[in-house]
């Protein structure tokens, strides 16, 4: 099947850990993986926050110093350019790295997070810092909180609708690197599926959901995006 974006007017580019493993970030599952090294129990969920805020720091701030030395792969450039011709386009992401950002994109939902936000939910205040190590214990002895979705924590609700209205409306939905093993997200490509949007799966591996795509690609992110998008 030859498919080109070109033919589509209401994409979606569902992306997760594998859209960033060209950059050099590590995916979260598979040969590598970040819950391989770390126990997600000790530093990433609100537990293991309460119970040590400084174990979690010093894990979020490993990556922040990590993801900070890492570029947009070409995908993302590829992904970013087709946002100048397709106005419609939308990037739904699970990854917490800014990439798609840094690459020039600006439709961008970050159902997971973002590594580069902190919040403090006792004075309801948000800011995004790049600082890195980010001094996280504020003057008066409380931690900020990394901004990112934890196991065991819901999507924040208005960011889950915006994923649900765009990807219902689609006419090409596009995932990349995911293991579509996380949920709510791994359900997200159903909805696009029932709308009648071609759906392609881009991933070298094959996933839980590989059955319900109209085209997969088995390759890495960049190669798969050169061909759809040239
Ligand atoms: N190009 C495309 N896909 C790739 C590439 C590549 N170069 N390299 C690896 N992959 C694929 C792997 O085959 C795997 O299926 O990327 C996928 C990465 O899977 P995960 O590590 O599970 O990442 P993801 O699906 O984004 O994880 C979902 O889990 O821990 C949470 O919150 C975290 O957002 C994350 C969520």
């Amino acid at each position: 099947m030859d498919v080109n974006v070109a033919n589509y007017e209401r994409i979606v580019f569902f992306t997760g850990a594998g859209m960033s493993a060209e950059s050099g970030v590590p995916t979260y599952r598979g040969a590598g993986g970040i819950w391989k090294e770390y126990d997600y129990l000790t530093y990433a969920c609100q537990d293991a926050f309460d119970r040590d805020p400084s174990a979690v720091w010093d894990f979020h701030n490993y990556r922040r110093e990590l993801v900070g030395q890492c570029q947009p792969n070409l995908g993302h450039k590829l992904i970013a350019a087709c946002e100048k011709n397709y106005p419609a386009m939308t990037i739904v992401t699970q990854n917490i790295d800014g990439l798609h950002q840094l690459a020039g994109s600006n439709s961008v939902i970050e159902l997971h997070g973002s590594l580069w936000r902190v919040r403090d939910e006792r004075i309801g205040v948000r800011k995004t810092t790049r600082d890195s190590p980010f001094d996280a214990q504020q003057s008066n002895g409380s931690f900020w909180r990394p901004d990112i979705v934890w196991f065991g924590d819901m999507l924040d609700e208005a960011v889950l609708s915006d994923a649900v209205r765009v990807i219902s409306n689609c006419d090409l939905f596009v995932s990349i690197g995911t293991s579509a093993v996380v949920y709510p997200a791994a359900q997200l490509p159903l909805l696009a599926k029932d709308a009648g949007a071609l759906c392609i799966e881009i991933n070298p591996e094959e996933t839980p959901l590989s059955s319900l795509y109209d085209l997969t690609l088995r390759t890495a992110a960049s190669t798969a995006l050169e061909q759809l998008c040239s």
